[in-house]
């Protein structure tokens, strides 16, 4: 096992469930000093109770709110003297077309996905600075790919790898790692989390999750591009073959992603 996050801090927004939690997991276990968040007084309380607080800091706290994220990131600081990896793991997803949905569903899905990294890693950063540390977004496939249905996540997902990719090279002399990771279809509470047209969680998934990555393989081949300080990650094949189109081939990717998402006009994923 890496001794690299050995007493190191690391802050994990969104650490109660799927990916967040797998991450939270995995780095306790080697031996880090780890802060999450979650807007769930429960599922704070459950995790918290895991652990020892000598190893684990929790808040309930809504990254989509400025100040609860200055108050997680200081009571952090004052927990555990800093901060050596932020990685902005929060976010929610929706499945909506655009025609039937309020603005609310977008204006939501940027506050948590967009603003909340903005204020944690503004607040962060000076300790990350201090400490040459790292930040990472948890992106998605749709911060290459418009995906429909989900517009307000796909723009959510651009907008946080534009922001990253410029804070990144503000940063360069300043020995500060930043870096965003794009996880492909993962089993986790996303999209049954997911707002519907009226900004509610849909509170079931259309997919076979027991078919997709595990959270605990992502998290660990997240945790393997950070050590590794990787500029990018792109996870799972049909996540990779979705870029390349992309890249490529964007009007044949149209017509994949028309054929992937509806049945008989109808938005189906
Ligand atoms: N799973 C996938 O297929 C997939 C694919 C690509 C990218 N991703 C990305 O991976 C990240 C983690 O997603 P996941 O699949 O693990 O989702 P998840 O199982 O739904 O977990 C999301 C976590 O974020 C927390 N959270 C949500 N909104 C929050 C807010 N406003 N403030 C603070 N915490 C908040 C949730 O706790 P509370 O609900 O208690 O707040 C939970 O702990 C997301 O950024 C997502 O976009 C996931």
């Amino acid at each position: 096992m890496s001794t690299y996050f050995k007493d190191k801090v690391v802050v994990v927004t969104g650490g109660t469930d799927g990916i967040g939690k797998a991450l939270v997991d995995a780095l306790i276990d080697m031996g880090a000093k780890v802060a999450t968040c979650g807007r769930h007084h429960d599922k704070i309380y459950r995790l918290q109770s895991e652990y020892p607080s000598a190893y684990l800091h929790t808040m309930v706290a809504d990254v989509s709110n400025e100040n609860d994220c200055r108050r997680f990131i200081e009571t952090t600081v004052n927990n555990f003297g800093g901060i050596d990896i932020l990685i902005n793991n929060a976010g929610i997803s929706m499945r909506a077309l655009l025609k039937d949905s309020s603005i609310e569903v977008i204006q939501k899905v940027m506050d948590i996905n967009f603003y909340g990294m903005v204020y944690c890693t503004k607040y962060a950063l000076d300790s990350i600075i201090e400490r040459k540390g790292t930040i990472v977004g948890v992106s998605s496939i749709a911060g290459y790919r418009g995906l429909p249905g989900r517009s307000g996540y796909s723009a959510s997902k651009f907008a946080m790898q534009g922001w990253l990719e410029a804070i990144k090279t503000e940063l360069m002399g300043d020995g500060v790692h930043v870096m965003w990771v794009c996880p492909g279809f993962t089993t986790s509470n996303i999209r049954n989390a997911a707002l519907n047209k009226d900004a509610v969680s849909h509170g079931d998934t259309p997919m076979d999750e027991s078919k997709m990555m595990t959270a605990e393989e992502c998290a660990a081949r997240i945790l393997k591009a950070v050590r590794k300080k990787k500029r990018t990650l792109v996870l799972t094949f049909t996540g990779k073959r979705t870029v390349f189109m992309q890249k490529f081939f964007p009007k044949l990717a149209d017509r994949f992603a028309y054929k992937f998402f509806f049945k008989n006009g109808e938005l189906v994923k």
